[in-house]
């Protein structure tokens, strides 16, 4: 039977929290890892099943990696050119990260090999990342765009200018990756910025990448050696925002989360929720490295609904579903647009939150890129219900959120996948004084 949990209504958060490290830079730390000459080192290496794919790829290809903890990876770099071809298709269960940054990775490399993943990877569209390498030169194969994913041993990749169609960091990032085998420079050109780990990471590995407004360019010339490093991953802004949330409706006196990744690519969250009204107090933890952290206090605080501005939205994507919650509980109607992104997520996130938000009877209006949601205000209640998560880890953790203003219990269906991201949240969510029982 698939899992499921009955969140019964608590009233009140409180308490100190510390998320797991971030999904992007752990994925990231593990490719550019094994790719890089020597040994490199993470600390705080987020170990959900998501991560774990990539870390079983890059085994399957000959590369080392130690756990000498459960938040710590060693992994020995075999070189740019050191990966092994593997022996059977490279799964990457639910990780469109890890399926799309491989896309690139592997079309550089002397060797074919087949990537495939569970039944909602295998409805993703892999064609935006296809593309722009098959103009570097890449042999890729899709199944009418989506998954299993065959790449044919490259010929000399090109490096290429690339205007991305969407704002997506992992078509930029693949794209990258697929540059550290080219000729010449990459360039890729964004239309709104989205997160730059890659960018970020390669530098701290060593190599030359520069920005110019929205355009990044990795140089044509100069070393294309990755030097393996030490690497701090933050707490994951994407896990904290389901805490961030729930301590708007509910922190008394306080909720804390500690060590959170702040960077400005990912805080579109805390934009919106103090549009929103949310009282947060944001302490900077120093000398944190290339990835900005903080610590941040939570206090109740009334919300109120806004037009969510549309530069926001990229900076906030995988945030929008707890953002719903919260614009489910403010005071007035929240409108988001441009959010059309969000229907090619591991569900489509917009109709699986508008039914959610049915069960709930929150009146809405869904859109074909976004959603309006009519607040039920600070005094308001909600029913409780039955919700299908459609096996999307975020759709599950937003509407657990949701019991801090229910008065029955909300029943979560299909939540397994929570632990592709935040392995462990129904024990941080009792922690902090959600009433969460697994089933
Ligand atoms: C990610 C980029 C985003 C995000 C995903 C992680 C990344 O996807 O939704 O969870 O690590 O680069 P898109 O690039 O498809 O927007």
């Amino acid at each position: 039977m698939k899992q499921r949990w009955e969140v019964t209504p608590a009233s009140r958060v409180s308490g100190e929290l510390r998320v797991p490290g971030d999904k992007s830079i752990s994925h990231r730390s593990l490719m550019l890892g094994g790719v890089a000459q020597g040994i490199t080192e993470v600390q705080g290496f987020l170990a959900s099943a998501d991560c774990l794919a990539t870390l079983d790829a890059l085994r399957a290809m000959g590369i080392r990696i130690e756990r000498p903890g459960e938040t710590q990876v060693r992994i020995h770099g075999a070189g740019l050119h050191g990966l092994q071809p593997p022996q059977a298709p490279l799964d990457m269960g639910n990780a469109g990260t890890a399926i799309r940054l491989f896309m690139g990775l592997l079309s550089g490399q002397s060797f074919a090999s087949t990537l495939t993943g569970d039944e909602s990877l295998r409805r993703r569209p892999m064609e935006r990342v296809a593309n722009p390498l098959r103009l570097m030169g890449a042999q890729i194969d899709t199944q009418d765009g989506t998954p299993p994913v065959r790449i044919t041993q490259a010929r000399d990749l090109q490096g290429i200018d690339y205007v991305l169609p969407m704002a997506s960091a992992q078509v930029k990032s693949a794209i990258l990756l697929a540059g550290l085998y080219a000729k010449g420079a990459t360039r890729v050109t964004e239309p709104a910025p989205t997160r730059d780990h890659t960018e970020r990471m390669l530098a701290g590995f060593g190599l030359l990448v520069q920005r110019d407004g929205a355009r990044v360019t990795l140089a044509a010339t100069g070393a294309r050696t990755l030097r393996g490093t030490s690497l701090q991953v933050p707490g994951d802004i994407s896990s904290a925002a389901f805490f961030l949330v729930a301590g708007c409706l509910a922190a008394s006196p306080r909720l804390t989360l500690r060590g959170v990744g702040l960077n400005p690519t990912r805080t579109g969250i805390i934009s919106i929720l103090q549009l929103m009204g949310a009282r947060l107090r944001i302490v900077p933890v120093a000398d944190a490295g290339p990835e900005p952290i903080a610590d941040i206090e939570i206090e109740a605080s009334p919300l109120r609904g806004i037009d969510i501005p549309e530069e926001l939205v990229p900076l906030a994507i995988d945030e929008l579903p707890v953002v719903f919650i919260a614009a489910a509980c403010a005071e007035g109607v929240t409108r988001v647009t441009g959010a059309g992104e969000l229907r090619v997520k591991e569900s489509d996130r917009l109709a699986v939150m508008a039914e959610g938000l049915a069960a709930l009877h929150i009146r809405h209006e869904l859109l074909p890129d976004g959603i309006a949601i009519e607040g039920i205000g600070s005094k308001g209640r909600l029913p409780g219900g039955r919700i299908d998560s459609h096996g999307d880890h975020r759709i599950a953790m937003s509407f657990a959120v949701a019991s801090l203003r229910a008065d029955a219990p909300i029943h979560i269906e299909d939540v397994a996948n929570v632990a592709t991201s935040f392995p462990g949240f129904d024990a941080a969510a009792r922690a902090v004084g959600l009433s969460l029982v697994a089933r």
